[in-house]
């Protein structure tokens, strides 16, 4: 069994994009900025946002993050996000979810310019995505192919089932899989909360992505011998023996579903810091774009 270890990999993809950020400067080039809108006080996502800024510190680009509150109306956003399309300084920017029930998500996610739109999640590079065109790839989707490729991990017709059809992972992490090329070429089974007898379709699957957001959901009874894992849970779990007051945990039953896999990330440090990389990856694009 081999771990595919996320954060060092991670950490390597962030050596190699600050290696680029110093040519960049030394041929007195911008370099990339990366502006993050965070709209309320949720815990999770202040702590995701606040790990994006510092990795944006460590690899050598500009950042800003942008707190607006919880009360914040619809237009007000809009406002904001125009204002960062039209701010020539700024080179990519996300929109941190989950938005206040006052917030139309959708309408928010098609107001930011798709040159600018590095979480990929604009239905131009979404469309772009499904149909093989260059185009930002969604962070966490982007990281798992990643992890993939450096392990070389096969996935050429393999059996893909992703667990969970989220607009953020699921839904273009099965179109993914199913893309011409490497990683992909997959035969891909996407489930959900509709899905009946959803062990009968794991145990066959030679690959399981789950994106599901339910703490040990994935069982060893539920996968077959030598499969590949990748777990995208991050949920928090109480515990008051931790100093936080909770732990992170994914959706895969490790201790057990690892004695049967091939290869398997851990949670924390599998999926979670691929998805900083990706996100930097991409924002280095963006620059790259508008040159
Ligand atoms: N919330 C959970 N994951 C993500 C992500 O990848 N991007 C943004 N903007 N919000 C998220």
């Amino acid at each position: 069994m081999t771990i595919l270890d996320g954060k060092k990999v991670s950490n390597d993809i962030k050596d190699e994009i600050t290696e680029q950020v110093k040519k960049m400067k030394a041929k007195g080039e911008k370099v990339p900025h990366l502006a993050a809108v965070i709209v309320g006080n949720d815990g999770a996502s202040l702590t995701y946002v606040g790990s994006k800024v510092r990795a944006c510190e460590r690899v050598g680009f500009e950042s800003t993050m942008v707190r607006m509150s919880n009360t914040t109306s619809e237009i007000e956003l809009l406002d904001k996000i125009e204002e960062l399309n039209q701010n020539d300084d700024i080179d990519g920017f996300i929109i941190q979810l989950p938005l206040p029930p006052q917030i139309n998500t959708q309408k928010v996610l098609m107001a930011v310019d798709p040159s600018k739109d590095v979480d990929g999640f604009h239905p131009e590079n979404f469309g772009k995505m499904a149909l093989d065109m260059s185009t930002f790839i969604p962070a966490t989707p982007f990281g798992i192919l990643e992890l993939l490729d450096r392990y070389d991990v096969e996935t050429k017709g393999k059996h893909t089932v992703v667990i969970g059809r989220s607009h953020i992972v699921g839904r273009p992490m099965s179109i993914l899989m199913g893309r011409k090329g490497f990683p992909g070429n997959s035969t891909v089974t996407l489930t959900h909360s509709h899905t009946k007898n959803i062990t009968q379709i794991t145990s066959q699957a030679d690959i399981i992505i789950s994106a599901l957001g339910v703490p040990n959901f994935l069982k060893a009874e539920m996968v077959k011998d030598d499969a590949v894992i990748i777990d995208v849970g991050i949920t928090r779990v109480p515990d008051e023996s931790s100093p936080k007051g909770y732990i992170i945990t994914g959706d895969v039953d490790f201790e057990n579903v690892s004695k049967k896999a091939s290869f398997i990330t851990p949670v924390p440090g599998g999926v979670g810091p691929m998805t900083i990389a990706m996100l930097l990856k991409n924002t280095l694009l963006a620059r790259e774009q508008r040159m």
